[in-house]
């Protein structure tokens, strides 16, 4: 069941609220780093029977909270377990990133399903289930999908690659099979949001994790247009539903995503400019962000300091503190134990 607004920090800024103390979660904020992570991952046979696992999967979900108190938990998944549910074969190499089974021509895409198999999904709506009765009702539990750019740069390249060529190159030789891959991709994402928000999702996000790559008439196409069918397909079903976009690498484009893109807040990557997110986007929307993932790395006086800077930044407007990206592997917990003091001003903290 969803959580009652008021008495939740997250859900009051996503309303438009400035609070004095912003919310806190942080991008993959269960993972590697945490030893209590690696402990559970080592019991399962492979990082997707993990996620599909839901004591499991709840369990790393909660690991971070009862650590550092963040006022939002997201559930322990994964953008590719949509192409997974979709009929492509997905794994994960221990230090390699994903591989999938490549979609390298239109003909490939006959090996794709038509609609996605929620029954291969069951375990993800069976660990929000679990996760959301385990949580206070003050912390805010998060759903999320990929954005289906990003999904279609892995489902056509096979792996992760640095410009994401295969896929720009795809939709350039293949306008009309790319338009249809991202139509099955807008419909199967809608129905995986709104199954997550009717198992306890407060909130879900949408990873855009390569919009950056695109040239303005591309990100037009492949980002925005599909993200505002994408949002108004889950709101159709769910009218309240509470999302976050989170287009990273946009940059001034950002402006064309919240002008078309109905999100209720907009994650914003560590490269924008403050003056241009602060005036086209926070007047528009809560922000969500924006910390250098490298600065939590390196701890010490260099993460105060942009600790400060995302307050001095983003703290007068309705601001959801985050990274500008994932937390890295190597991060000591005890950085990001110093993050969460500074931003709740907690004496001693600085
Ligand atoms: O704590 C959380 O944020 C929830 C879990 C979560 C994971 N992946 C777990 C994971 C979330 C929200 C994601 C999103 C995701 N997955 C994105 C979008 C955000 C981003 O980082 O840009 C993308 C692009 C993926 C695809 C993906 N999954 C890649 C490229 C990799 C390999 C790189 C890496 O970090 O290892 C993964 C694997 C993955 N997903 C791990 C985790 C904890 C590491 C695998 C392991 O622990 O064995």
């Amino acid at each position: 069941m969803s959580q009652i607004p008021e008495r939740n920090p997250l859900l009051r800024v996503l309303a438009g609220e400035r609070l004095a103390v912003p919310p806190l979660w942080l991008m993959r904020q269960a993972g590697r780093y945490l030893p209590e992570y690696r402990a559970v991952r080592q019991t399962a046979a492979s990082f997707l029977q993990l996620c599909f696992t839901p004591k499991l999967a709840a369990e790393v979900t909660l690991q971070p909270i009862r650590r550092f108190g963040f006022d939002a938990a997201i559930v322990f998944s994964d953008i590719l377990v949509v192409p997974h549910a979709l009929g492509q074969k997905v794994t994960f190499e221990t230090g390699e990133g994903p591989r999938l089974d490549a979609l390298a021509a239109p003909s490939c895409f006959a090996r794709l399903k038509r609609r996605l198999d929620h029954e291969a999904l069951e375990p993800v709506y069976e660990t929000l289930v679990r996760v959301r009765e385990a949580l206070p009702a003050d912390v805010a539990l998060l759903g999320f999908c990929g954005a289906p750019w990003t999904l279609a740069t892995y489902m056509i390249a096979g792996c992760g690659t640095a410009e994401q060529a295969p896929a720009r190159l795809f939709a350039y030789r293949h306008p009309q099979a790319f338009a249809d891959l991202i139509d099955l991709l807008v419909e199967a994402s809608a129905g995986y949001l709104v199954r997550q928000l009717k198992a306890g999702a407060d909130a879900v996000q949408i990873f855009d994790s390569w919009a950056g790559v695109l040239p303005a008439g591309e990100f037009e196409k492949w980002c925005v247009a599909p993200l505002a069918r994408l949002v108004a397909a889950v709101r159709q079903q769910m009218p309240s539903a509470r999302i976050i976009g989170f287009p990273r690498g946009a940059g001034t484009l950002l402006s064309r995503y919240v002008a078309a893109v109905p999100v209720d807040a907009v994650g914003l990557d560590v490269a924008i400019d403050p003056a241009f997110a602060r005036g086209e986007i926070q007047s528009r929307r809560p922000v969500q962000g924006n910390l250098d993932p490298l600065a939590l790395l390196a701890g010490g006086d260099a993460l105060d300091r942009a600790v400060d800077a995302v307050l001095e930044d983003f703290g007068a407007g309705p601001l959801i503190f985050n990274l500008g990206h994932g937390v890295l592997p190597d991060t000591p917990p005890a950085h990001v134990a110093r993050l969460v003091a500074r931003v709740r001003g907690a004496p001693g903290a600085c």
